[in-house]
Parts: C-alpha cells; sequence; structure tokens
C-alpha cells in the first residue's frame, strides 16, 4: 500500500515529542495528606507486637516471624570487612562511636545465605526487600539473592560525600543497594517523576551524637520506605544498628519490627527512636518539590491553586 503525503506528514506529528509535558501533569501513584496517613497507621492491626526491637541474632527472630507477616525489608548486614565498628572515618570524633558492633563470624558466604533465604518466607504477596552492601562482598549478596528466589529490580547506587582515607587507591564513597520483590507483582508508588537509580545523600555527622559508626542518613532509609509502601505498612530490618530503619519508619508513619544482637546499642536506639514524634517526616507527595516538575509546569502553565498564588503574587510584586 502506498502512504499519501498528508497521512506521512499526520503520522510524524502524533509522534510528535513534547519536552517534559508528561512531567507537568506528574502525579504520585499514591498519596495521602497528613490526616489520612496518620488514619491508616492507627488503624493497621497485627498478630503480633510491633514498634519494637529483638535483642539477638535475625535468623533466630526470622523464623519465628509468621508467614507473609512483612511488607518491606530493609537489611543494612555488616559488610564482612573484619570491621569492628571503631574504623577512624576523616572527621569523625571517636569518643562518640558505641562499641560491640557485631561483624560476622566464619564465612560471610554462609551467613549471607542463612539470613537472606528467611526473606522471602516473611515477606508478603507484593512486598520487596533492600539490600545494602558494599562492593567487596557484593558477589556473595548477588549469589544468595538468586538462590533465595527474590527478583532483582533494580540496582541502585548511593554515593555519600566521603569515605575512609586512602594514599594508593581511590576513596570508596558508594554504597550498593539492591531493590527486591518477592513476585513479579510488587507494590512501587512512583512519588517523583523521574526517579534514578544514583542517589546522592549526604551522610550525616551530628557532633556530640553517640553512634555505631555505620549508621546510614535517615532520609536514604526513608526514601526507600516511601517508594515501596504504604502508611500504615510493617517494615522490618533485621540489622538494626542505631534504629535508622525504626525513625525512618515512625517517622513516615509506618510500623516498624527489628533485630540487633548488640545489646549495647539498645540506649542509642531507644533515644533515637523516642526523639522523633509519629509522622515527623512525613510530607505528602504531591506537596513536595520536585525541581523537574515545577520547571515543566512553568513552562506549560499547569499550575497548581497555590504555584499559581505564588506567580501572581511575583507579577503584583515586580
Ligand atoms: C551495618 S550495621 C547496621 C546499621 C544500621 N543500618 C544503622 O543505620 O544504624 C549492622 C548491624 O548488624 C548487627 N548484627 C550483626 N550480626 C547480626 C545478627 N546475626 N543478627 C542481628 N544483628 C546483627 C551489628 O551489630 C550491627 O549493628
Amino acid at each position: 500500500m502506498t502512504v499519501k503525503p498528508e497521512q506521512k506528514q499526520k503520522k510524524v506529528r502524533k509522534n510528535h515529542y513534547i519536552p517534559n509535558l508528561a512531567a507537568a501533569y506528574f502525579k504520585p501513584t499514591e498519596d495521602w495528606s497528613l490526616d489520612q496517613a496518620r488514619e491508616e497507621f492507627e488503624k493497621a492491626k497485627f498478630d503480633f507486637p510491633v514498634d519494637r526491637v529483638l535483642y539477638g541474632d535475625c535468623v533466630d527472630f526470622m523464623r519465628k516471624l509468621p508467614d507473609e507477616s512483612v511488607d518491606v525489608v530493609i537489611a543494612d548486614p555488616p559488610f564482612g570487612l573484619g570491621f569492628t565498628g571503631k574504623e577512624s572515618i576523616y572527621n569523625r570524633d571517636e569518643r562518640f562511636v558505641r562499641r560491640g558492633y557485631r561483624e560476622v563470624e566464619g564465612d560471610y558466604t554462609e551467613f549471607s545465605e542463612k539470613w537472606i533465604k528467611e526473606l522471602p518466607r516473611i515477606m508478603k504477596e507484593g512486598g520487596s526487600a533492600w539490600i545494602f552492601s558494599g562492593w567487596t562482598r557484593l558477589d556473595d549478596i548477588l549469589r544468595a539473592i538468586k538462590e533465595s528466589g527474590l527478583s532483582l529490580i533494580n540496582h541502585i547506587i548511593w554515593k555519600y560525600q566521603f569515605g575512609v582515607f586512602t594514599n594508593r587507591k581511590f576513596v570508596t564513597s558508594h554504597y550498593h543497594i539492591l531493590f527486591l520483590a518477592k513476585g513479579p507483582k510488587y507494590y512501587f508508588n512512583k512519588i517523583v517523576h523521574y526517579p534514578l537509580d544514583v542517589w546522592e545523600i549526604k551522610r550525616t555527622y551530628r557532633i556530640g551524637e553517640v553512634k555505631n559508626s555505620t549508621k546510614l542518613p535517615e532520609e536514604l532509609v526513608a526514601k526507600c520506605i516511601e517508594f515501596s509502601s504504604r502508611p500504615g505498612d510493617l517494615i522490618f530490618d533485621p540489622f538494626m544498628g542505631n534504629g535508622t530503619t525504626a525513625v525512618a519508619a515512625k517517622g513516615t508513619w509506618r510500623h516498624y519490627l527489628g533485630s540487633e544482637v548488640n545489646k549495647k546499642m539498645k540506649n542509642v536506639m531507644d533515644s533515637n527512636v523516642k526523639s522523633i514524634k509519629p509522622g515527623q517526616l512525613y510530607v505528602p507527595y504531591s506537596e513536595r518539590h520536585d525541581e523537574l516538575v515545577a520547571r515543566a509546569r512553568r513552562r506549560y502553565g499547569v499550575l497548581n491553586e497555590k504555584e499559581l498564588s505564588i506567580v501572581k503574587l511575583d507579577q503584583f510584586q515586580s
């Protein structure tokens, strides 16, 4: 069949790309107002006690959890570096570093297989897991994931501002974060228009605060939680450390549960969890600033009430 010139032109126009138009109309897949998020948190019911941390081995603890009981797993295991948690990291006052970090005793490959194989049973259908890893033992973690049957959805790089000082090699300033799902249908809330797989988030060093030196930023853990769960969901962390997952979950209207083998972290963890109010970190997703979306909205004049009032105010002032 021969295509007439006017038909050809129509086809081209139909596929015409308008830059960032989708960003101008972006809406999160699901969103909750402050009141709705609190309601979801309050109405969630569980058959076992939640919002607590058990002190002991994570594998023993997971074996006691019922089938399909957790929505999301956040796991930041020891990295198998022979690390004591007291190593010197640039710009840190060692007086505030808590001892007793438990590295892996024995074989790291076996350790990784042992705890990762417990995850699919305790995860709900539609649930997901985020596993943190350094680059040196990443092969062990990836092998254990494959054996567990979990599917790898994304391999994310967390880039932080600085790491352990080196003289004869590059300074490591990234972690790997593996985003995994139990099955083909998993919950993913697209809360930003263009979510990239390289995350630049600063490590936080709060002066005078006691911690174990592997503390993750709350912002980083909250990001994992918010993309993969709803308010009221249960977030499980087998390696609680300073309680960062508990803080991020409580602050975003989620429930938490976890284990930590080092009892010396109890005071630090309790005081971290106490320092945050339920929902304190939560801002409805559509009210958060997204530079790409804001620019596209200005360009195409797709402004919401709040943005329109700012534009009107600007015009009035100039
Ligand atoms: C990398 S740190 C986690 C840090 C945590 N994400 C935070 O932000 O504070 C790993 C933690 O796992 C703990 N741990 C090691 N082996 C464990 C086990 N078998 N069961 C439970 N916790 C364990 C260590 O004592 C350490 O606190």
